[in-house]
């Protein structure tokens, strides 16, 4: 069996739908949820869908603690689903080519610091852009900067604030990030 680790921040919406996804395949187990966050909603989600979750502070993930768990773990794929911080070198270096991340927006537009969450939907209102999408990449050393694995885009044209926005991006992700983690653990095996 496939094993998943997922790093979350906040609400965990993602997170849940990938558990679901895979609980219903059975392809693959998500054996661990890592947050930063302490008061995460994402926490209460992996308490009621049974996943162990684990709590930590920005020097465990930065000296090395969290890269202990994960090699403990041996996780086949890291999610980064909504995790705000950067993600540190050691960790990709010791797994390469299996830390994915989530972006809500067209990448290479609306990536980089700064850019998480709500934040890009306000910009991509401010610039009124007519399309705006997810892209689900590799993670690098760099925000948002490495290897493209997939993207669409979404037709935003009749939205009026940046909340429309993300709900609708937000079907995009809840669509397409469990299947194109399902491939990617395919072409992992
Ligand atoms: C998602 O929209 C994800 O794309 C975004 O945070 C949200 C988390 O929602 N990630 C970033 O902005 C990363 N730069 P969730 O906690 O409900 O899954």
């Amino acid at each position: 069996m496939k094993k998943i680790v997922i790093f979350a921040s906040g609400s965990g919406s993602n997170a849940e739908n990938i558990v679901l996804h895979f609980n219903k395949k059975g392809s693959a187990n998500v054996v661990r949820i890592f947050t930063n966050n302490p008061n995460a909603k994402v926490l209460e989600r992996a308490k009621y869908l049974d996943i162990p979750s684990e709590i930590f502070d920005r020097n465990e993930l930065n000296e090395g603690k969290v890269l202990q768990k994960l090699n403990e773990i041996q996780p086949d794929l890291i999610v980064l689903a909504g995790f705000l911080l950067k993600f540190p070198e050691s960790i990709i270096k010791a797994f390469p080519n299996k830390v994915v991340n989530i972006h809500p927006a067209l990448l290479p537009n609306y990536g980089g610091k700064g850019m998480y969450g709500i934040n890009v939907h306000r910009a991509v209102l401010e610039n009124k852009e007519k399309e705006t999408g997810i892209t689900i990449h590799y993670v690098n050393e760099h925000y948002d900067e490495g290897e493209f694995i997939f993207q669409k885009s979404v037709n935003i044209e009749d939205c009026k604030s940046a909340e429309e926005i993300a709900e609708r991006n937000g079907v995009l992700e809840q669509l397409h990030f469990p299947e194109v983690i399902e491939k990617l653990l395919t072409r992992n095996s």
